[in-house]
């Protein structure tokens, strides 16, 4: 990610941090009906489920200038997410949702430059996630 791609995940994350609650379920709403299949993985209370991704994803942004320190808990991250049955086959889906719930939060604000941003920004994460759990195997 270059240092343009950095400030448009961090302006556009400021944007929606007032509307978290609101983008955790339309992003669960959006998530399973793109594969309802995935809706048995989640055994806790989902609500609660939202607020600790987007506690996870302010991290990251919060630490965008300087992801190598977070890789390690992003590594133990993928690994407990293989524990809870994700596969990397479903990082795509998870992504497609992220994308579609960004577009509908921020409107106009999710241009395409920001949306290249954010697609760059989760490719890293999802890869360390990833990579953690296949290093575990
Ligand atoms: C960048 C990508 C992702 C981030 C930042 C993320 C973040 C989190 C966090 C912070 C938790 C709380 C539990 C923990 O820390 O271990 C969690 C749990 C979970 N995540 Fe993710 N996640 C990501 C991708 C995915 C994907 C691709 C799936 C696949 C469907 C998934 C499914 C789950 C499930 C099933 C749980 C456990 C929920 C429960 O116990 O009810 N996550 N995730």
């Amino acid at each position: 990610m270059d240092s343009r791609q950095k400030d448009l995940v961090k302006d556009s994350w400021e944007k929606l941090r007032p509307d978290v609650d609101r983008a955790a379920e339309l992003f669960y709403t959006r998530l399973f009906e793109e594969n309802p299949t995935l809706r048995e993985l989640f055994r806790g209370e989902l609500g609660e489920q939202g607020k600790r991704l987007m506690t996870m994803l302010g991290t990251a942004v919060g630490k965008l200038d300087q992801l190598e320190a977070v890789t390690p808990m992003l590594h133990e991250l993928g690994r407990r997410h293989e524990a809870y049955g994700v596969r990397a086959e479903h990082y795509e889906t998870f992504q497609d949702a992220l994308m579609w719930t960004l577009q509908n939060v921020l409107g106009a604000d999710f241009y395409p430059e920001v949306e290249d941003a954010w697609g760059a920004f989760y490719e890293t994460l999802s890869r360390a996630m990833i990579d953690g759990a296949e290093k575990a195997a």
